[in-house]
C-alpha cells in the first residue's frame, strides 16, 4: 500500500519536539530561512505519515524524534527507527508552504512525489525541459490547460527522477510524457510515460488545492 499525506506549515511547528539531534544537524546545510522552514516541514509531514504506516503495520510509536529522515549522498531521503534504517521508500516535495509526502515498503517499488504551482512555463524552459512530442500536447490545449498540462508534465518527469534517486542529475527529457491525462474531476489520474532505458513507471497526477502534483512508482528490480 501506498500512503500519501499533504501538510501545510503552522507556527506551532517546532523544530525541536520533531527533529532528533541528527537531523537538526543535517537541517544546517540550508542558509534560507525559508528553505530550512520548507525541510522542516517536510520533516513533520513525513514523519506523521510514516507515524501512521508503522501503526497500521501494527507497530506504534508516539515520539516522531524517535524517527530521523535523513538523506543519502544523492538527496533521497532515507527513514531511521532509533538506531536501524526501515525498509520504506519515501519521498518528498515542498511549494510554498505545503509539502507533499508518500511512502510505502521498498519491497513495493520505488517512490517520488512532485507538487508545483501551475504558472505559466517560458519558452526557453519548455524548449529546454520538454520532448517535442510534450509540447505538441500541450499546445494543443488554450492558454489555461497548457499551463496546468506542463506544469504537470514537469511534476511527472520530477517525480520519476526522485523514484529513479538521481533528481536533476538526468536530464529530464529521458522522462516523457506520451499523452494528456483523461480529463474529468478524479485527482488521480494516471499518465503514460517512458523511460529512457528502463521498464515505464507507473505515474498518476492531479490537482491539490489548485496545484499540480505527480507520484511516480518503480519497481524495486530496477535499483
Ligand atoms: C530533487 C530535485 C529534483 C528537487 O527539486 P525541487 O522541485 O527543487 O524540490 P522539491 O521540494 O520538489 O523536492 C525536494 C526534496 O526532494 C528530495 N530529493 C532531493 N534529491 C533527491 C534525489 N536525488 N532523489 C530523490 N529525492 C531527492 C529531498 O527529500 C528534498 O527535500 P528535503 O531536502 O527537504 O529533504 C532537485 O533538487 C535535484 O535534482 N537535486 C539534486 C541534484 C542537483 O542538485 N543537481 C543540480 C544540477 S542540475
Amino acid at each position: 500500500m501506498i500512503r500519501w499525506l499533504l501538510g501545510h506549515d503552522t507556527p506551532a511547528l517546532n523544530e525541536a519536539e520533531i527533529c532528533t539531534p541528527a537531523e537538526r544537524a543535517d537541517g544546517q546545510r540550508f542558509r534560507h530561512p525559508g528553505r530550512r522552514r520548507q525541510w522542516l516541514l517536510g520533516r513533520a509531514t513525513a514523519k506523521t505519515l510514516i507515524l501512521r504506516h508503522v501503526r497500521e503495520s501494527g507497530r506504534p510509536i508516539e515520539d516522531p524524534r524517535r524517527l530521523s529522515i535523513l538523506t543519502a549522498g544523492s538527496g533521497t531521503p532515507r527513514v531511521i527507527l532509533d538506531d536501524t534504517e526501515l525498509p520504506l521508500s519515501l519521498s518528498i516535495s515542498h511549494s510554498g508552504d505545503t509539502a507533499l509526502c508518500a511512502v510505502c515498503q521498498r519491497e513495493r517499488g520505488r517512490l517520488g512525489v512532485d507538487i508545483e504551482r501551475v504558472e505559466p512555463r517560458s519558452a526557453a524552459f519548455a524548449s529546454d525541459y520538454f520532448t517535442r512530442r510534450e509540447l505538441e500536447l500541450a499546445e494543443s490545449l488554450d492558454r489555461e490547460g497548457r499551463d496546468f498540462a506542463l506544469t504537470l508534465f514537469w511534476c511527472a518527469k520530477e517525480a520519476v527522477l526522485k523514484a529513479l534517486g538521481t533528481g536533476l542529475g538526468r536530464d529530464p527529457r529521458e522522462v516523457e510524457v506520451l499523452a494528456l491525462p483523461a480529463s474529468g474531476n478524479d485527482p488521480a489520474r494516471s499518465l503514460p510515460v517512458k523511460l529512457a532505458d528502463r521498464p515505464a513507471p507507473a505515474v498518476c497526477c492531479g490537482r491539490l488545492e489548485g496545484m499540480a502534483c505527480a507520484m511516480a512508482v518503480l519497481p524495486e528490480r530496477c535499483h
